[in-house]
């Protein structure tokens, strides 16, 4: 008898069965993962737990006693917190009050105790080692990792007994992912149920005990990690061997400049941004997160204002809007889907073909059939899992979302495309389908802008990659430059050899 177990849990919404029976055994003092691809039911099984949702048919017990969770309320009492996939940040509150919503505390007048609030903050982040941020700061404007990371500490001051990280590392910078995988040790270490989800495979093999492989809402295996080759998971995961994950990178890199990028600067974060941008080209852009990266492709983009010098094909060029951007063939695929990229409770078809209206033929006179067949060839193409294109997006899971953003700006026909982590979230074999997407496109003349804080993928999938550093780029590495300790060494600001 396992200390937590899913008895064949059988889950449907509508016509998609989500879960078939699926089962999932955990013990105290090991970190669990769960693995499956995008919809495979990974969210929807550990929802059943935590009272998000009620399962059709099957048991859950703990401790060999059969619970009955109806709601989160009901979870709670059995000790079950949950880092969910998507964030619940309330922006205009503070760190602290995002923490302890709900269970701020009260002086004796009734009213809340700052005073105590931010003693609890200080002693959950002596606990959890959190140096960098400040729990009076408001929340909002904060960076995504930070925003994670709140939303793991405020489940972690519940001292849950179970509990669940849904992609909670998706969204977090590396030193805060070691920081997390060294957590859910320390959490399991004291006795507690971990189970955690990601599908990063370098983090399964570093930081977890036990896989759990879920197939169409189905488990199709379970096998320790210490004695399988992640291959074989990933084999069994997706039903089909997987070759060649990362494609040959073939250059098609012409003579001409798509972009030439120069005095580019945004307050105080950005300053002297200069760099050209071929036709053809998937030119990578690296460096440890919050270098200004993010900001780069949103000032580019239009939704940072900048000061800068642009051509556009040899043309003097300047930077209006997003829907300008847009008109003029540029694209972004953003940070953060929740917030700059999706109406979520609209439908796969609007969602994709919102920015695209004008291209389509707007209006009244929008032409039915090309919107329709551009909404298929793209869930074809990225495996968009849903019953249909009319479903909404928020009940997408949250790997499908993501490849709604990259449809919805593929849609758009950009001739320059810049994308932010777009691999984020995507199971293993959509990523390869994304690479080999990405390359499609340069070899068709287009050109890519690729941000990515996963130096292997920059190194795989670009032709040529830049670093920034503080606000600006301070290396590039062309093709035969372009490896791992270079951009690792040059993200860390130790200057190797500066090439333009
Ligand atoms: N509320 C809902 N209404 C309709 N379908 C839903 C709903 N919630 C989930 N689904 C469907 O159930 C299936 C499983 O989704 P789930 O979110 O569990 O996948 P997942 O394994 O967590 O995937 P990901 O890796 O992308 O997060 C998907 O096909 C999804 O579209
Ligand atoms: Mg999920």
């Amino acid at each position: 008898m396992a200390d937590l177990e899913f008895i064949n849990i059988s889950k449907s919404f509508g016509g998609i069965s989500a879960l078939r029976q699926a089962n999932l055994s955990c013990n105290k003092g090991q970190v669990h993962a769960l693995l499956g691809e995008n919809g495979a039911g990974k969210s929807t099984l550990l929802k059943v737990l935590s009272g998000a949702i009620q399962a059709n048919s099957g048991e859950i017990r703990i401790a060999g006693k059969t619970v009955n969770i109806r709601n989160p309320h009901d979870a709670a009492a059995h000790g079950v917190g949950t880092v969910y996939q998507e964030l619940s940040i309330i922006p205009n509150l503070t760190v602290s009050e995002n923490i302890f919503i709900g269970r701020i505390p009260r002086n004796k007048f009734g009213s809340f105790d700052k005073k105590k609030l931010r003693e609890n903050t200080k002693e959950l982040f002596e606990e959890y080692g959190v140096t960098d941020i400040n729990p009076d700061d408001i929340a909002g404007p904060l960076s995504l990792s930070k925003r994670q990371m709140i939303e793991i500490l405020r489940v972690l001051s519940k001292k849950p007994a179970i509990i669940i990280f849904d992609e909670a590392t998706s969204a977090l910078t590396e030193n805060k992912v070691n920081w997390l995988l060294k957590l859910a040790r320390k959490l399991a270490d004291q006795g507690r149920i971990v189970i955690f989800i990601s599908h990063r495979m370098s983090e399964i093999k570093d930081g977890c005990d036990i896989i759990t492989i879920l197939r169409n809402g189905q488990t199709v295996g379970e096998m320790k990690v210490n004695e399988v080759e992640m291959d074989k998971a990933i084999s069994l995961m997706l039903g089909r061997k997987i070759e060649g994950y990362y494609p040959e990178i073939v250059s098609h890199r012409a003579a001409e400049k798509a972009m030439e990028v120069k005095n580019l600067s945004h307050r105080h974060i950005l300053y002297d941004i200069r760099f050209d941008l071929y036709r053809g080209e998937v030119l990578g852009i690296g460096g440890l997160a919050g270098q200004g990266q993010a900001e780069l492709l949103l000032s580019l983009f239009g939704i940072l204002k900048s000061r800068n010098d642009i051509s556009l094909y040899g043309k003097p060029y300047r930077i209006h809007s997003p829907k300008k951007s847009i008109e003029n063939g540029i694209a972004l695929i953003p940070e953060d889907r929740g917030f700059q990229g999706l109406l979520l409770p609209f439908s796969i078809k609007f969602n994709i073909t919102l920015s695209s209206l004008s291209r389509l033929g707007a209006g009244p006179l929008l032409s039915g059939i090309k919107e329709q067949t551009v909404v298929t060839e793209y869930m074809n193409a990225l495996q968009i899992k849903a019953l249909s294109k009319d479903m909404a997006v928020v009940n997408l899971s949250g790997g499908n979302q993501q490849k709604v953003v990259l449809a919805k700006m593929l849609a758009t026909g950009p001739k320059i495309l810049m994308m932010h982590d777009v691999t984020r979230g995507v199971d293993v074999g959509t990523k390869k389908d994304i690479f080999t997407l990405v390359r499609a496109l340069a070899a068709g003349g287009n050109s890519i802008i690729y941000f990515s804080t996963d130096v292997e993928e920059l190194v795989n999938v670009c032709d040529r990659v830049l670093v920034m550093f503080d606000g600006t780029v301070t290396a590039s590495f062309s093709e035969s430059e372009r490896n791992e300790a270079n951009i690792v060494s040059a993200s860390i600001g130790v200057k190797s050899g500066i090439h333009k």
